[in-house]
């Protein structure tokens, strides 16, 4: 049996403020395998965020464990979970977070594990993979959102990271170029086996993915597709003549 990219039992996060706590993720558990690309659907306010900031070490949920790579994490101190998150997670956000006055190969060379002289041929690599080796001295303002979000999946991908969170990585793109950096995406991570988990509100996204996972109120269920049913082909199927309403969520 392979070991799981990323494997939580029972993760529990919640969110201290002055209005009081807030329940962000209630007993969560997943598995994602290397290779596999899931999607996590739900509302805003659901907790998928929050989710993915456990999963990615960027946050301790207050029970729970969370496993990447095979390594429990709940042991780790501040610099051994960033040294993990760093080598064996990669993060892809809405905003694309690129520094302003660093060009594209800057930015991916500076997340390099290496350094920026070490890092320099595998960034130039990812890039010309992502199809922006004539973009290497362009800054971020002189980028398309569309590129602008390339850069920052060639980044996430420059350490080899088994594991890639992207929340909403589409959210800021419009639908052709949507379709375009999840292309990018998918090929990417796949080609380095790496297991990815990508926050979406959309069918047409989450279609693409091996399984969705759904979060309401902070609890986790596996969901469905939520693509629109095809018509059958036969037209002696009686469940045809019932019209089914209209906006019926599934939860198995
Ligand atoms: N830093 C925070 N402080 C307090 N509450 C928060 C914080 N971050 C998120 N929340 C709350 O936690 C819940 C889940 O938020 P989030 O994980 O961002 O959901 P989603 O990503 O699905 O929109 C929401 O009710 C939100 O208001
Ligand atoms: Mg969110």
């Amino acid at each position: 049996m392979t070991t799981p990219a990323v494997q939580a039992r029972a993760v529990c996060l919640s969110h201290r403020g002055p209005r009081g706590t807030v329940s962000a993720v209630r007993d969560a558990s997943l598995e994602i395998a290397p290779g596999e690309t899931v999607a996590l659907a739900g509302r805003s306010g659901s907790g998928k965020t929050s989710l993915l900031m456990a999963l990615g070490l960027l946050t301790t949920p207050d029970s729970g464990t969370i496993h990447i790579a095979g390594q429990d994490t709940s042991a780790l101190n501040d610099t051994a979970a960033s040294a993990l998150r760093r080598d064996r997670i990669g993060f892809v956000f809405q905003s694309f977070n690129l520094l302003p006055q660093f060009t594209a190969l800057e930015n991916v060379t500076v997340a390099h594990r290496g350094g920026m002289r070490a890092g320099a041929e595998d960034a130039r690599r990812l890039l010309e993979g992502v199809g922006l080796g004539h973009r290497l001295r362009h800054r971020p303002h002189e980028l398309s959102a569309g590129e602008q979000q390339r850069v920052a999946i060639a980044r996430a991908l420059v350490n080899g990271p088994g594991l890639l969170l992207a929340d909403e990585p589409t959210g800021n793109l419009d639908a052709g170029t949507e379709s375009e950096v999840l292309d990018v995406l998918a090929r990417q991570a796949t080609e380095q086996g790496c297991a990815v988990l990508l926050v979406t509100h959309s069918s047409d996204v989450a279609a693409r993915a091996d399984r969705t996972l759904r979060m309401a109120d902070g609890v986790l269920r596996p969901g469905n597709h939520e693509a629109p049913q095809e018509p059958q082909d036969d037209p002696h199927d009686p469940s045809q003549d019932d019209p089914a309403p209209a906006s019926q969520e599934t939860h198995p």
